[in-house]
């Protein structure tokens, strides 16, 4: 049987839009992102079968059938899942691309390979942490005392320093059992030509880069001597790709929701920051920003300040920093100083009182794009004025704000002498030609949690007891809420839940957020092969719900292991361990007072 790609099926799905696909077989009325109609699976009279729009799920909450577009399709054409697959890649134009190879075992084994990886560079970093500390490390030392670093930020960062030696790594590795060839997977170490193995970063300051789920995923290596590469990072590896993580963004993601992320170049700047107590600081590792950098600011930060270094290439590099960010739907803001080459550079000479100021002065990126797109053109020349107008007509048409686009519209024509009217009708132009990508980018988008607007009607839908339905909320929760999957990683237990069905579900849930940066309700469903695996979750997924979710999630967990710490001490209880058990109970009581 021909098996296609994930992501084939991921963008035929994207491309389908459940309601309009529905709508050929069911007379659907609208009513909020909701569609209701009469169910095509079973017969009745009154309407109870629900499209979702944003989730693009559908569930009959008579015959308890649901699903995503597939599942709509397999049910009324009768087909299997690759033919209903065809069937609607070929209604959305999409080619579809073959699987090669045994998908599962190839699954199995590069899942290893990155614990493998991810044990070895935890490894390194701490031998690399250790080496610091030896007396022969006095080199590395006395630069950081140099780069005015101290202790407590090397052991904040896990600092380390690899000595200018080929084996030192690959010897300590060989004698915990990690072969050379191994090492070179995990981009540790390098082959040459002849065939010999040697260290990949020596004579280096190593900075760890470590994701947000604490994992060290690679390093950066600073040189300490006079190596041409004054920078080098770990190659991509299956644990590491570049353009998708930050450095330090393990330490900045708890406080860039409260205080926004400042964005700088280099890992120095990230470090000397913090140390001054800057710590909502992040830096991109080396390359230029890219869009998946942008979208994980999005989700880690209520705003980015882009910090670039002063020069030229700098400045030039911010630009598209600012526009990529833009895109991604960040709140921006630019930092700009003088009198430094860098952020380091700059707190080191005016202190972190100063570098506050900047934080608070900081120009709101169109502000400052107007600013310095000005600087370039000479205003009495009437060809530079048409196109300085054009080009700043392309920034205002990226602002939303009405109120804001016209304010600066009026001080354009002041300071051009041009009339609002003109500069309006040019940049409503390229505003309408923005808002029509911006739909179509929203089709694609669908469903993401942000999108959507939760209310409780529903939950009580269907059977069961009080926990069932907590546990139904609690799964809805972390499915949709990026914080509450976040707290579910460090409090949820599995035994929590009453049934093999919902425990099944955690796990699945857990997974699959842990592997997508995306979240979308009917790809998720895609995944789950069980039929009633697939039912539970379709209608818990269906769940809406209005509020604060974490408030919601905290209610939802007391309850949860409440009642599983009873169960527990009842069972200890009955095994005659009567002081434990009273225990307990004493602690669920007190939780209650
Ligand atoms: N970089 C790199 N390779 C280089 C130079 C720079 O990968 N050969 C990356 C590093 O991530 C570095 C960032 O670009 O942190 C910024 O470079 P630069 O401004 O030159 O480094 P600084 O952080 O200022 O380094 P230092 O202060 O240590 O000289
Ligand atoms: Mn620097």
């Amino acid at each position: 049987m021909a098996r296609y790609k994930q992501s084939s099926i991921n963008e035929v799905s994207r491309r389908s839009d459940l309601v309009e696909l529905v709508s050929g077989y069911v007379h659907l009325k609208r009513n909020g992102t909701s569609h209701v109609g009469l169910c095509p699976f079973h017969k009745e009279k009154t309407p109870s079968f629900h499209v979702d729009e944003d989730k693009q799920l559908f569930y009959c909450f008579g015959c308890g059938a649901g699903g995503n577009v597939y599942d709509f399709v397999m049910r009324a054409e009768n087909l299997d899942f690759v033919d209903a697959l065809r069937f609607l890649a070929q209604r959305a134009s999409v080619t579809l691309e073959e699987e090669h190879g045994t998908y599962n075992s190839n699954h199995d084994e590069e899942a290893l390979l990155r614990k493998r990886i991810l044990e070895m560079n935890r490894l390194a970093a701490r031998h690399f942490y250790e080496n610091l500390l030896k007396p022969e490390a006095i080199s590395a030392q006395s630069y950081m005392q140099r780069r005015g670093l101290d202790k407590k930020t090397t052991i904040k960062f896990g600092i380390g320093y690899a000595p200018d030696q080929w084996t030192d790594l690959r010897d300590y590795m060989e004698s915990r059992g990690y072969t050379a060839e191994e090492l070179v997977t995990a981009g540790l170490a390098v082959k040459n030509e002849k065939g010999r193995i040697y260290d990949k970063f020596r004579n280096r300051l190593m900075f760890p880069i470590i994701d947000v789920r604490g994992n060290v995923v690679a390093f950066g290596g600073r040189t300490l001597g006079e190596d041409q590469a004054k920078y080098m990072n770990s190659p991509e590896t299956p644990v590491f790709h570049k353009g998708r993580n930050l450095f330090a963004l393990n330490l900045a993601k708890q406080v860039g929701m409260k205080e926004g992320l400042i964005l700088v170049e280099g890992y120095m700047d990230v470090v000397s920051l913090y140390q001054r107590g800057i710590t909502n600081v992040v830096a991109g590792l080396g390359t230029a920003l890219t869009e998946e950098q942008a979208r994980l600011l999005k989700r880690y930060a209520s705003q980015v300040y882009v910090c670039y270094d002063g020069d030229e290439a700098g400045q030039k590099a911010a630009q598209k920093a600012i526009a990529l960010l833009g895109e991604a739907e960040n709140v921006v803001k630019v930092i700009s100083f003088t009198g430094a080459k860098d952020p380091d550079e700059y707190i080191l000479k005016k202190g972190p009182e100063s570098f506050r100021a900047l934080i608070a002065e900081a120009h709101e990126s169109v502000e400052y794009q107007l600013l310095r797109l000005r600087r370039q053109y000479d205003l009495y020349d009437v060809s530079q004025k048409i196109t300085f107008l054009g080009e700043a007509a392309k920034i205002l048409a990226e602002i939303d704000n009405e109120v804001a686009r016209e304010a600066y519209i009026k001080r354009l024509s002041v300071e051009t002498d041009i009339t609002t009217e003109a500069i309006k009708a040019e940049v409503l132009k390229l505003v309408y030609y923005r808002n029509r990508k911006q739909v179509k980018k929203e089709l694609y988008n669908a469903s993401t949690p942000e999108r959507l607007n939760v209310d409780v009607s529903g939950v009580n839908q269907g059977q069961g007891t009080a926990t069932y339905k907590t546990e139904r909320i609690l799964l809805n929760l972390i499915f949709f809420h990026r914080r509450a999957w976040e707290l579910a990683q460090e409090i949820v237990q599995p035994e929590w839940f009453s049934g093999e069905m919902h425990r099944e579900l955690f796990q699945r849930i857990m997974t699959y957020r842990r592997d997508n940066e995306e979240v979308r309700a009917s790809d998720f469903i895609t995944r789950l092969s069980e039929e009633s695996l697939k039912q539970a979750a379709v209608s818990l997924l269906y769940i809406q719900f209005e509020g604060d979710s974490v408030q919601a999630m905290r209610e939802a967990v007391i309850k949860l292991e409440t009642e599983y710490l009873k169960k527990y001490a009842a069972k200890l209880a009955g095994e005659g361990n009567v002081k434990e058990a009273s225990e307990i109970y004493r602690k669920i009581n007190e939780r209650r007072g």
